[in-house]
């Protein structure tokens, strides 16, 4: 096994192999990356558990056709090799950018690395806990390629002289238990809007490439493909179960929905000065994203949230300002922080609840699920 010790986790073929890479190593203490992408706040990446025996006995009969081209394409694994620092890899003057574009930055980074492990740590462990070979091959598919997307950007995270303590956080990080079916909605959403995002920023940056301040944004293609292919799996997947996407769980979808469009909308303007960097309006492009991952979750959703209706930006808005009181309230401390920041939260609930009972939009499901990345 010690061959494979110094490979990149790019080459990697197996997560196994992409963990124990060499990029994988610690050569700085970061002690303030790892202790960030501890954190578990509602706006931070999460690790989650599930019950695994229950994904375990899921028959993909039903959707034998395409799970089989689906998993043929991942096996064909045409991004083996691409995660990595090659000639297109520009020098970043991490010395010479702006301190507050370096901050924020450098905590989007720290929180898709997080993400990204995220992913790879859960997938793994149902790869490992699974007999199913249907099952088992698709998470040891999809979480090597997490793998690669984590040591991709502790790559970049290493020349700013950071990096995040992976090993560390797979032990201490606090764990959230999510039934199955709430993995899926969940897994599949936040597949499906972080191809929305990293294409939209790729084609704009491709649009006005004098923006790119990080050569990182030159991978995001083939970067969202492989997590377009993750959200097809988990599309398949609630396809073999068409109680999953009717009747009381079209609420449960609606709620999954609001909550992962605003919880990214929230996250994203708190980073004025990345977005400015990037020259993208960070309201235009949030309902940029929204309206591509509505288009594409029609595939296997029967509703899509009204981001058009005039209580969406409104609450949006509220929601984001309830959110800077909580941390405001948190950073002033005391009885008066404290009582701040409870008055924060019932905002926030009450900005949430606006959201989620704007009437949803109705549409038919195809009968074929299958999408190709077409933005
Ligand atoms: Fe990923
Ligand atoms: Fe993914």
């Amino acid at each position: 096994m010690n061959v494979q010790a110094n490979k990149h986790s790019a080459d990697a073929t197996t997560v196994e192999e992409g963990l124990a890479a060499d990029n994988m190593a610690m050569p700085v203490d970061s002690k303030t990356a790892t202790e960030v992408a501890m954190q578990n706040t509602l706006l931070t990446p999460r690790f989650y558990t599930t019950d695994f025996d229950e994904m375990d006995a899921i028959d993909v009969t039903p959707v034998r056709e395409d799970w089989d081209k689906l998993i043929g394409q991942m096996k064909s694994d045409p991004n083996k090799g691409h995660f990595k620092k090659n000639e297109d890899w520009d020098d970043v003057d991490w010395d010479g950018m702006d301190p507050a574009l370096k901050r924020e930055f450098i905590d989007f980074l720290i929180s898709s690395c997080t993400a990204e492990f995220s992913g790879c740590v859960l997938y793994k462990e149902m790869k490992r806990r699974g007999s199913n070979s249907d099952i088992t091959t698709l998470f040891q598919l999809m979480a090597r390629d997490e793998a690669r997307h984590a040591g991709f950007i502790n790559d970049a995270l290493r020349e700013a002289g950071i990096a995040v303590n992976l090993g560390f956080l797979t032990q201490q990080k606090k764990y959230t238990y999510f039934r199955p079916k709430f993995i899926y909605y969940a897994t599949y959403l936040s597949e499906k809007i972080g191809y929305a995002r990293y294409i939209t920023i790729f084609r704009h940056l491709e649009a006005h490439p004098e923006h790119r301040f990080h050569p990182i944004f030159k991978w995001f293609k083939e970067w969202c493909n492989d997590e377009f292919s993750h959200g097809e799996a988990f599309a398949l997947l609630m396809k073999t179960d068409p109680k999953l996407t009717s009747g009381g769980n079209t609420l449960w979808i609606k709620f999954f929905l609001t909550a992962v469009y605003s919880t990214m909308w929230v996250r994203d303007h708190q980073r004025p000065a990345f977005h400015e960097a990037l020259g993208v309006d960070t309201t235009w492009y949030g309902q940029e994203v929204f309206r591509k991952t509505s288009e594409i979750s029609k595939q296997v959703f029967p509703i899509t949230l009204d981001i058009d209706h005039p209580r969406w930006r409104k609450g949006l808005d509220r929601l984001e300002a309830a959110n800077r009181q909580i941390a405001k309230g948190k950073t002033a401390g005391g009885l008066g922080g404290s009582l701040s920041r409870m008055a924060g939260m019932a905002k926030a609930a009450a900005a949430f609840v606006s959201l989620y009972t704007i009437p949803a939009l109705k549409h038919d499901v195809p009968e074929d699920t299958r999408l190709e990345p077409a933005y």
